[in-house]
């Protein structure tokens, strides 16, 4: 069996790494198998190729996860690199063609909501491997959620690829009840948890002994009781979502809304390039009296008197570290929200809408809005509020077993099925035939090849 996984993004790595690391495991199992041929043959063996995009390219956007997570390379890379929503996904779609035509997979698996996942279920939806119409079933990863904001690429990404999946993976109930609403058979929907957060904890304890937090001058020199160094209280911000960064107003009226944070803490803000790209068109480093902190030329410590202190993107350990540690984390980000709940961190939202309520009602978030007085309050709110990590149902470190069994069990029933159909047409085809013609037959039932 034969299994595509596309990556284009950054919160794409998180997500696709637990799957690898469970088929590594499933072959490892079939391959050590007591139980013989049967066993083996119930139960094949998964071939598996990484397809990345290249949708974010920059060493610190994707290689350094690559690294962290312990990714293989990618064994193709179709270096789409930026442009319109319109461009990058025309872009992706045109390349990734080919390469559904040349590797054929039985299952192609897609996660979470960014351009590549759209561009490639649009493509794999409509392809042909030959005369019978086969296609490779398409698997969606943190399907059903819904912010009900059509603003948002990302909502129009989520609806179109949910509805053209043939397996809808979901992180949370209310993706149950958002897809039942969209009239999506049942049948399609599992409920598997979430593995950005089997990440987390399978990363969680490398991430401790990650050095950013003194590269970042983190630390505070006063000694526990002898017992080692503490650190400082700070707080972690992103901010990088169109809306909140692309138009100068709406920038700095977020920033107004943390001024009160910044004098009470330092803000470590690793920032997005595209985040970055804004502050230096609209002039915002002198107003704001930021300081452009490359992670090398740090050491001004904590007490450096620029309360935001802006960072290169960070990698995923030592992004880890840093939220694991913060004593609030702001951000516009989805995962994060999802990330800081895991680890009972307090998290404020600067967005109107969250596609994952969750976080809310079980976890640790609040959403700010994005007006100046809003996220103040918010920030005030979460400082004085106390939580423990409480994870959301399923969110148990094993989606992606989860996620494999059905995909294992899905290929294996439309095998069976394919198969006795073709046998069933061969024996009945003509006018007794109850189901009509073979031709109906192979449209409906050889979706596996
Ligand atoms: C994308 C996802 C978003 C996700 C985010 C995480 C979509 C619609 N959006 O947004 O859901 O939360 O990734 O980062 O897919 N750029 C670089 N180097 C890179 C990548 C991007 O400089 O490696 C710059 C380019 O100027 C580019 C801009 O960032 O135009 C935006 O990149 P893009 O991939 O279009 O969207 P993101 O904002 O990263």
């Amino acid at each position: 069996m034969k299994m595509m996984s596309v990556v284009g993004a950054r919160p794409n790595f998180m997500k696709v790494a637990p799957i690898i690391s469970a088929i590594r495991q499933h072959n490892y199992w079939k391959s050590t198998d007591a139980h013989g041929k049967s066993a083996a043959e119930e139960c094949p063996r998964l071939e598996h190729m990484l397809v990345h995009t290249g949708q974010h390219y920059d060493a610190l956007m994707s290689d350094s996860f690559f690294a962290d997570l312990k990714l293989p390379e990618p064994h193709i890379h179709l270096g789409v690199g930026s442009g319109s929503h319109a461009v990058q996904t025309a872009e992706i779609m045109r390349k990734f063609e080919a390469v559904l035509l040349q590797e054929r997979p039985d299952v192609l698996a897609l996660v979470g909501d960014v351009n590549s996942s759209l561009a490639c279920a649009l493509v794999a939806s409509k392809i042909s491997f030959g005369s019978n119409g086969s296609r490779p079933l398409i698997a969606h990863v943190e399907a059903g959620l819904r912010s009900f904001d059509r603003s948002m690429p990302e909502e129009i990404n989520r609806i179109v690829t949910d509805h053209l999946s043939d397996l809808l993976f979901v992180t949370e109930e209310s993706g149950i009840r958002n897809l039942a609403q969209e009239g999506v058979p049942a049948e399609k929907v599992h409920f598997v948890g979430n593995t950005m957060i089997d990440s987390l904890l399978a990363c969680k304890g490398k991430a401790q002994v990650s050095t950013i937090l003194d590269d970042l001058g983190l630390r505070s020199a006063r000694c526990d009781n002898g017992s080692g160094q503490l650190v400082v209280r700070y707080a972690l911000l992103t901010l990088h979502r169109p809306s909140n960064v692309d138009n100068r107003d709406a920038f700095l009226n977020i920033m107004e809304g943390l001024e009160e944070l910044a004098k009470e803490v330092p803000i470590v803000f690793p920032a997005h390039p595209r985040t970055q790209k804004r502050i230096a068109e609209f002039g915002l480093e002198d107003k704001f009296k930021w300081n452009l902190v490359r992670r090398e030329a740090t050491g001004e410590g904590a007490s450096c008197r620029c309360a935001i202190r802006i960072t290169e993107p960070l990698g995923y350990l030592d992004f880890l570290c840093l939220m694991s540690k913060a004593r609030l984390v702001v951000t516009d980000s989805g995962g994060i929200q999802e990330e800081t709940t895991c680890l009972g961190v307090p998290c404020v939202t600067v967005r109107e809408n969250t596609e994952r309520p969750v976080t809310i009602t079980v976890g640790t978030n609040v959403l700010a809005g994005v007006t100046k007085e809003g996220i103040r309050a918010a920030v005030r709110r979460q400082l004085t509020s106390k939580f423990t990590a409480r994870a959301p149902e399923l969110w148990d470190g094993r989606s992606a077993e989860r996620i494999l069994d059905a995909i294992v069990r899905e290929v294996q029933a439309q095998r069976a099925a394919s198969n006795g159909a073709a046998a069933a047409a061969c024996g009945r085809v003509g006018p007794t035939d109850e189901r009509g013609s073979g031709a109906h037959l192979r449209g409906e039932d050889a979706r596996i090849p």
